[in-house]
């Protein structure tokens, strides 16, 4: 079975800059190497409305392929993140909807997650990293992410969803999938005030403790625009996002930019 993954395709903004349908680019990229199951772990659009009608588009352009989803930070952005995190569970593959069982006793589980400041470097208080400041900079999700909870308890409240579907699947061969980071390894720290303090908002220390306890063999993240694929704590570990053009990208064509970057993997 095979089983692509990207993350972090921003479609509005890739559109924007690059001037090319993103979504139709990806779309002939799945239909030309038909993978099973295509895994999207996060920022696909800036609203819910844009990702879910993002995601509709999407699925009905490659009915042969299975088109799985979580959110991420960007997609909740909304007066009420809960709401939208409630209608992003309409698209059917959304993770947050519950595990998807396939052949040969493997699973996927998986939800956006989100961020406790468990990553967050000394010397700031808890009040400071929930402002979102350094100096003149400002985490946009401070701004157009608004959760009833705290950002410890949104973290808190994803952890208890996963660690349930967690302990019905124990034993299986899971692959886990979050937007945020699950292991301190995957911050970049650079020294550097107005990055570091950031990294508080990567995500948390606990998603990587569950995937420890429950031993998953898979971990599927985005987030930080940084491709990662290695082996890390005897987990197979995936981080592949599109992320923004030109900053962020190694190529000036979106279709070749989609093709280098989608990573395929296989299991039986
Ligand atoms: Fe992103
Ligand atoms: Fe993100």
């Amino acid at each position: 079975m095979k089983i692509a993954v990207l993350s972090d395709i921003h479609e509005g903004l890739n559109r924007k800059k690059t001037e090319c349908d993103i979504l139709g680019l990806l779309a002939d990229w799945i239909l030309e190497h038909s993978p099973d199951i295509f895994i999207i772990s996060g920022d696909i659009a800036a609203d819910p409305d844009k990702a879910l009608a993002a995601l509709n588009r999407l699925q009905k352009e490659v009915p042969g392929t299975r088109l799985l989803f979580v959110n991420g930070n960007h997609d909740i952005y909304a007066p009420d993140s809960e709401a939208a995190y409630e209608k992003l569970l309409r698209f059917p593959g959304n993770l947050g909807n519950g595990p998807v069982e396939l052949a040969n006793d493997w699973v996927i589980i998986g939800d956006g997650g989100w961020y406790d400041y468990s990553f967050g470097v000394d010397g700031f208080s808890e009040e400071e990293f929930a402002a979102g400041t350094y100096k003149d900079y400002h985490w946009p999700d401070m701004k157009y992410a608004h959760w009833p909870g705290s950002d410890a308890e949104e973290t808190r409240r994803s952890l208890e969803r996963l660690e349930a579907w967690l302990q019905q699947y124990e034993g299986r061969n899971i692959i886990l999938v979050t937007h945020v980071i699950p292991f301190r390894h995957y911050l970049r720290v650079k020294n550097i005030g107005s990055w570091d303090f950031f990294n508080a908002m990567m995500g948390s220390e606990r998603y990587g403790e569950l995937a420890l306890k429950y031993g998953v063999k898979k971990y599927i993240f985005g987030h930080i625009h940084l491709r990662y694929h290695e082996t890390y704590e005897g987990i197979e570990v995936i981080c592949n996002p599109l992320g923004y053009y030109p900053s962020e990208w190694l190529t000036d064509s979106a279709e070749e930019e989609i093709a280098s970057t989608i990573k395929m993997i296989e299991i039986d």
